[in-house]
């Protein structure tokens, strides 16, 4: 049975149990602070279970692209040295919402397991909750009453808390669970040790592939559990691991998910990989198989993240997928010998293989590839470095063992991973000081930790049962009542509180568009509010403090100045989007924005810098659609099939609703959930002010609109009208500027034809200062030159023979340097390094430097330390 077969037969049997078949929602979570990526199938219906949303059926089923990678479920490390973990994976989930509980849920997935798949049951064992007494919650007696019907009694199992009792996150909905495992080992060894005694023991061929959740429960942030409203079911199958089992194999990676990527990697790197099957392999071959799974593991999360929105980044979301290919890269640099980039070679294998279910990989399997291959460039660059800098580590290292701190600043500054370096000074006969290396580490995670704690208490709830209503897009100004109110404390912005009420205006922040801010206003009191944003369902108001009396009445109030203007940025945000579609092309797609009051920012898909002219055009489009007023066409709840069809752009990595809200000014037309200007006459006028690359094949544009195109010409001809008056109010200032610029010039030669004397008359008396040292000719000495000058000094004087050392310092313009010259036969004979040279002296004028090892110059900043840096250039000589 392929792969394929195996998802479809899962969701048709869901399908024929009543469950409607959703899509996977994108990898990437927004709005919600407690998870960064989608961890299980269960996490886009949080709020159901909740209570917080209605799902638009009780009964759900899908596949969902889950990565765990980092939080509460992260299995990076294991990647690659076992056989059934990975960082992205699929899970097959059925879902009930307050509909069927334990009873059908347990009886579905027998079902399914051993009459659609046909798993003999004899491979089977699950595991029922044993109970947990602080939790206070008991036995699962009615799971294990369902199973009794089904399976002998000692194939049942008792779990414990960590086992048998499933939670998404520190808080959040959870639930005791009964887990399916399967035995895949062969009748020899089953005959050898029971299954049953290998079950959650981390045996390869004994795994876990369907949890079945019971979700009755809500964590709180004080760590309690209080009942939630409803009794759900929430299961995952691990796809993969289903698949291993039902395609006969041992291994994940045996499996038609991971082969074609598995021989693409071969063919790349003329190596090969051992199935699960071939015993007995040679430890060279084992590390070749690891690295292997490595990258075809790697490959997909990174892809999949990228064609979801998420870029490599230094921070957040981004950073987690640059570490996770970091990783790939890294294993098939030392294991696989791969030192160009190839990581990128597996994305069309991979869209070829997912893309008929998953389409975002195949539309977008260009930019996947891109992105990949200059990432893989740059870190590749780094390694190299890396290496350079751990030669010369390794050359200063006294005795055996290298210091961890010097470790951790490769690793810190550089991304050099630690095994590698580990790795490297084995080969040389070096050590690392690795505990020096982790208490560097935890140094800066300590320090950054304290950075982003945050404290958030549960909420409070002064209006129980109240769906909050958003009545923004038709007021900026409403009567409300606080619902629920909550107190987070952190590290970064100090105390705050997030007040939620019963029908806001106040836009929270997304799709780009910044947050309202705003008051609410009763009868006695102005509370001020600095920032609104979404938390799944809810819309957060953020105060410095809470009102005396929280269950008054209050006037919710938007502050429209700064609305208006965000409006105007975002209504030529999508003008922008249709201008560049239009003047470059369809290949430009949405990969992040940015609108607020005073700008708008916009990433987007194309493989070139843009011309001025394309740049012009762009601006010229925009403007013809302000100039034409064109009116604001708002249709709210429209089927997202039938926005999509009239033509509606829509984003990847975006997770839309059934019912859209759609905007339009004249031919342009997007799915959007922002606030936008009636007639774009409002936008006035717009602005580019810079055009860049943020990754391989993705560019920025930078725009303005309204006030700030008014600001910026006005600051522009305030800085004109200073230059006239510099230049004495020209006449023509051009004309004033090309004249001085020749001037210059003439100058500059002038002084290049003084230096040159100068140099000339300083050699003839420097010859007799030169000293000999052990059959060194050396000279170390501050000289009133310029740069160019002490570099045209040092060859002079170096041509007087090939054992000349020169150290010369010179403070132009109060800049310190030093000059240092070796000949080229000292370089050879005595093993002298001008760079060293410069790079250890340096460090008295604050500075550094390098060169060539027969000539290096070092730039600083304290002239005071020159001296030093000679006395010690003498002393080095001796
Ligand atoms: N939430 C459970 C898990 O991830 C079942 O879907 O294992």
């Amino acid at each position: 049975m392929t792969s394929q077969d195996v998802r479809k037969q899962f969701l048709d049997f869901f399908a024929s149990k009543g469950h409607l078949i959703v899509p996977s929602a994108p990898i990437v979570l927004k709005d919600d602070p407690t998870l960064m990526f989608n961890n299980s199938g269960m996490a886009q219906f949080k709020e159901y279970f909740l209570g917080n949303a209605t799902p638009k059926s009780n009964r759900i089923a899908d596949t969902q692209k889950c990565l765990r990678v980092s939080g509460k479920h992260n299995d990076l490390e294991d990647v690659g040295f076992d056989t059934y973990h990975h960082t992205m994976f699929e899970m097959l989930g059925n879902w009930s919402f307050g509909d069927y509980f334990k009873k059908e849920a347990i009886n579905w997935a027998w079902e399914l397991l051993t009459e659609v798949y046909k798993i003999p049951k004899e491979n089977l064992y699950v595991s029922v909750f044993e109970g947990n007494k602080e939790e206070n919650v008991p036995f699962d007696q009615e799971a294990w009453d369902i199973w009794k019907e089904l399976i002998d009694e000692d194939r049942i199992i008792l779990g414990n808390k960590k086992d048998n009792f499933w939670e998404m996150g520190d808080q959040g909905p959870c639930g005791p669970c009964s887990e399916i495992h399967v035995d895949l080992r062969s009748e020899e060894e089953k005959l050898q040790v029971s299954g049953k005694s290998l079950v959650n023991n981390d045996h390869p061929q004994v795994v876990e592939i369907w949890n079945n959740v019971f979700m009755e429960f809500n964590r709180k942030a004080d760590g309690s559990l209080e009942k939630l409203p409803a009794k759900h079911v929430d299961t995952g199958m691990g796809f993969e691991r289903l698949c291993m089992a039902l395609q006969g194999k041992t291994s994940n990676y045996d499996t038609d998910v991971f082969t074609p990527l598995i021989e693409r990697v071969e063919q790349i790197t003329g190596l090969k990989y051992t199935s699960n099957e071939v015993l007995n392999i040679s430890e060279e071959q084992n590390k070749t198989n690891i690295a292997i799974r490595v990258v075809v593991d790697h490959v997909r999360a990174v892809a999949f993240a990228i064609a979801d929105g998420q870029l490599p980044s230094n921070t957040g979301a981004g950073y987690v997928i640059r570490r996770i290919l970091r990783r790939a890269i890294r294993y098939g640099f030392t294991f696989l010998n791969t030192k160009e980039p190839f990581i990128n070679q597996l994305v069309p294998v991979l869209a070829n293989q997912m893309g008929e279910f998953f389409p975002e990989i195949k539309l977008q399997q260009q930019l996947v590839t891109n992105v990949i291959r200059e990432e893989e460039a740059s870190f590749l660059r780094t390694l190299d470095q890396g290496l350079q800098l751990l030669e010369n580590v390794v050359a200063e290292t006294k005795g055996k063992t290298v210091s961890g701190t010097k470790a951790f600043e490769l690793y810190d500054t550089f991304g050099f991973p630690i095994d590698l370096t580990a790795l490297i000074l084995r080969e040389k006969g070096f050590e690392l000081d690795e505990a020096g290396f982790n208490a560097a580490m935890q140094e800066q995670k300590n320090r950054s930790r304290a950075a982003s704690e945050v404290s958030t208490e549960d909420w409070s709830v002064l209006i129980p049962g109240n769906v909050e209503t958003f009545v923004g897009y038709d007021q900026t100004e409403s009567d409300v009542k606080i619902t629920r109110i909550r107190k987070v404390d952190s590290k970064k912005d100090g105390i705050l509180y997030q007040i939620v009420v019963d029908n806001t205006p106040f836009y929270p922040e997304g799709g780009g568009q910044v947050g309202d801010k705003g008051t609410l206003v009763s009868a006695n009191e102005t509370i001020e509010i600095i920032d609104t944003k979404k938390e799944n369902n809810l819309i957060l108001h953020f105060a410095k403090k809470l009102p005396e009396n929280v269950n008054a009445g209050f006037v919710a109030k938007v502050n429209q100045d700064l609305r208006s203007l965000s409006s105007r940025n975002h209504s030529a945000t999508h003008l922008m989007h249709q201008a560049l579609r239009s003047i470059l092309g369809t290949h430009v797609e949405q990969k992040g924005s940015l609108v607020n009051p005073n700008y708008l920012r916009f990433d987007f898909s194309h493989f070139a810098k843009m011309t001025e002219s394309e740049l012009q055009q762009v601006e010229d489009f925009v403007n013809a659609r302000i100039q034409e007023q064109l009116p604001l066409i708002e249709r709210r709840n429209i089927p997202f099939a039938q926005a999509v069809e009239e033509g509606a752009m829509a984003l990847f990595g975006e997770k839309y609703g059934d019912e859209v809200r759609a905007i339009k000014f004249g031919e342009s037309m997007e799915l959007c959930g922002g606030i936008h200007v009636k007639n774009t006459a409002e936008i006035w006028h717009f602005k580019i002010v810079s055009e860049g690359a943020v990754a391989a094949g993705i560019r920025r544009i930078e725009a303005i609109t309204s006030d700030a195109v008014k600001a910026h010409y006005a600051s522009y001809e305030n800085t004109l009208n200073e230059v006239k008056i510099a230049l004495k109010n020209p006449q023509d200032i051009l004309k004033a500027v090309h004249s001085m610029q020749e001037e210059n010039a003439k100058l500059a030669k002038q002084i290049e034809a003084l230096v040159k004397d100068k140099v000339k008359n300083l050699k003839e008396s420097l010859i007799s200062e030169i000293q000999e040292i052990n059959g060194i000719r050396f000279l170390a000495k501050q000289v009133d030159l310029n740069p160019e000058g002490a570099k045209d000094l040092a060859y002079e004087l170096g041509n007087l023979g090939n054992n000349v050392f020169l150290v010369l310092a010179t403070a132009d313009e109060e800049k310190p340097m030093l000059t240092c010259y070796i000949s080229k036969e000292l370089v050879a004979d005595k093993n002298l390094n001008a760079g060293q040279v410069v790079r250890e002296l340096g460090k008295f004028i604050q500075g550094g430097g390098g060169g060539q090892p027969f000539f290096a110059t070092a730039g600083g900043k304290n002239v005071a330390g020159i001296q030093e840096a000679l006395e010690k250039a003498i002393e080095y000589i001796k």
